[in-house]
């Protein structure tokens, strides 16, 4: 397997073997962000990304392009072995466009989230179809390919001095020592709503009762799964996103990075 997370500072420490794993140093700052689908994370934690000046990682998207690589290999997506051997096989490239050092040179726009390469090829927008989200947790379910991306978030983690990564088991399992963890949530018709409204304006029309289904299933199977099932760290802020902007979340979550981690 390849895979490159871009733009890299180069390793900071990648050091001794425990359990197969490098022990990486990690970044200066990192702040997990997890939760249910349409909660609002991945537009917070570029946000939060931004006013930080730090990277941003969207691990949802990492699951998305190996199950979109699973699916054009023809594999049996409950084979894991097979699907490890589909990772193995592929070029994963993940190119962090909301990354500081991209941002501060004005080369793209904020919240432009991370675009996803398979072997070359731009996939961000088809990791998106409703057909690859369902399909995600045939790879969110295996618990070695979950060990390999939990890697490449580590390392990623590991080259740049501060992160902000999203996902389901980012305060838990990746990054369990993280400087400050939150877990965004949001009342199921509501976050139907926003997903449908983000569908839309992609061209892709869903009626709400579909997408509420939709969503309701891939909570359940987040949650059931054994590895790195979708729950709240134990130190982790819970923040309902139910009534609130973006804008009130993003500024509530500043206020306790600032409180907590800002004077260190
Ligand atoms: O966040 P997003 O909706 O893009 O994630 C797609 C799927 O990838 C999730 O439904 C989940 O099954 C899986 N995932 C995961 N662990 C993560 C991120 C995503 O299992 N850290």
């Amino acid at each position: 397997m390849e895979q490159y997370l871009a733009p890299s500072l180069g390793p900071r420490l990648a050091g001794t073997l425990t359990g197969g794993f490098p022990v990486l140093v990690m970044a200066g700052l990192v702040i997990t962000i997890d939760g249910p689908a349409a909660s609002g994370k991945s537009t917070v934690a570029q946000r939060l990304a931004e006013k930080l000046d730090a990277a941003f990682l969207d691990t949802g998207a990492m699951y998305r392009a190996v199950t979109i690589a699973a699916k054009c290999a023809g594999v049996d997506m409950n084979d894991e072995q097979e699907l490890l051997a589909v990772m193995e096989k592929s070029k994963f490239k993940f190119l962090a466009e909301a990354d500081p050092c991209l941002r501060r040179r004005k080369l793209v726009p904020v919240e432009t989230g991370m675009r996803a390469f398979v072997n070359g090829i731009d996939v961000t927008e088809q990791i998106r179809q409703p057909d690859i989200t369902a399909s995600a947790r045939y790879i969110a379910a295996a618990p070695k390919v979950r060990a390999k991306l939990v890697q490449m978030q580590r390392e990623f983690a590991a080259r740049h001095k501060k992160v902000v990564t999203e996902g389901r088991d980012q305060g838990t399992v990746a990054f369990p020592d993280a400087d400050m963890k939150f877990y965004l949530t949001a009342a199921l018709p509501e976050r139907a709503r926003r997903r449908q409204a983000e569908l839309r304006a992609k061209g892709c029309s869903q009626s709400l009762e579909q997408v509420r289904q939709a969503i309701e299933q891939r909570d359940k199977s987040d949650e059931h799964r054994t590895v790195g099932p979708l729950r709240p760290a134990g130190d982790a802020i819970i923040l309902d996103t139910t009534n609130l902007s973006i804008d009130e979340v993003v500024g509530k979550a500043l206020r306790y990075v600032k409180q907590k981690c800002l004077k260190k």
